[in-house]
């Protein structure tokens, strides 16, 4: 039995923001991420929503692929306040997010063993998620997912692509909501787990995932949930704007008292 403590192991958390997309869902306008919630741009909140972890050191915003001087340029102009110490970085992004994620893992430095995969169009995550899922990727699980139990029931169909919008589809199972959960992100990863999941699925067709956990989980590793948060929901429509400025405006008036 050695008396000397334990070698420690150079380890550091990083998050990845994806913010490549456009925001088709929202709308005309800019790309979904340089869109204004409360007069401060959507990205700039999802940065500073990882910067609050204490945990997090550096974090990685994918940028549209003609957009990362414009998006440097915004985050210089929105500096994190002074104990938010992360560093940011700027890389272009893809086509798709699982392209942009890939080149998020791609500029991240070899000391870095846990990554956060975050979407810049959920900018209002508490810290409080961002930690859970932190701890629990350090504590050993490889793929750590915030989630939360469905308000909707959710049917099965036959998919009717190219069919009219509006035509009745056919449904062909009910799936037993209570063995369910809605994910969100962060999603928190053992660095060498995701980099070998989109290592080896890198030429998925198509959209490509839209989870990074499920790629995960296709190369038989264990994923784990913690709760998550409401507050953690996605903009994608543009009724998700109006529920975004509703809680900036219940956080400013708590904060008041
Ligand atoms: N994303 C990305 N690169 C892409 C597509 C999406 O980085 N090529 C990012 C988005 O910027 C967003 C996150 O992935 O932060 C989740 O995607 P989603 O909510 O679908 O955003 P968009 O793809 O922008 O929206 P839409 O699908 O309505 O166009
Ligand atoms: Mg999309």
């Amino acid at each position: 039995m050695s008396d000397r403590a334990p070698a420690v192991t150079p380890s550091r958390t990083a998050a990845v923001i994806p913010a490549a997309g456009r925001g088709v869902r929202l709308g005309p306008g800019a790309p979904k991420a340089l869109r204004a919630l409360g007069g401060t741009p959507m990205l700039v909140h999802a940065v500073r929503a990882m910067a609050a972890s204490r945990a997090v050191s550096l974090v990685v915003v994918v940028a549209p692929p003609d957009g990362a001087a414009e998006v440097r340029a915004l985050l210089d102009d929105h500096p994190l306040s002074g104990h938010d110490r992360a560093e940011v970085l700027v890389v272009p992004g893809g086509g798709t997010r699982q392209e942009s994620v890939r080149l998020g893992l791609a500029a991240l430095p070899a000391d870095v063993t846990t990554v956060l995969v975050h979407d810049a169009a959920r900018p209002l995550v508490p810290v409080d998620t961002v930690d859970a899922v932190i701890t629990a990727v350090r504590e050993g699980a490889p793929a750590v997912v915030p989630a939360l139990p469905l308000a909707d029931t959710v049917k099965q169909v036959e998919p009717r692509t190219g069919a009219a919008e509006g035509e009745p589809e056919l449904v062909t199972g009910t799936p037993e909501r209570a063995l369910l959960r809605a994910v969100q992100t962060p999603q928190g990863f053992d660095r060498r787990t995701l980099d070998a999941a989109h290592e080896k699925f890198a030429d998925s067709a198509g959209e490509g995932a839209t989870d990074d956990a499920g790629m995960v989980e296709r190369l038989g590793a264990p994923v784990v949930l913690v709760p998550g948060h409401e507050e953690a929901f996605k903009v994608t429509r543009p009724l998700d704007l109006v529920l975004a400025e509703a809680v900036l405006a219940r956080r400013r008036a708590n904060d008041g008292f």
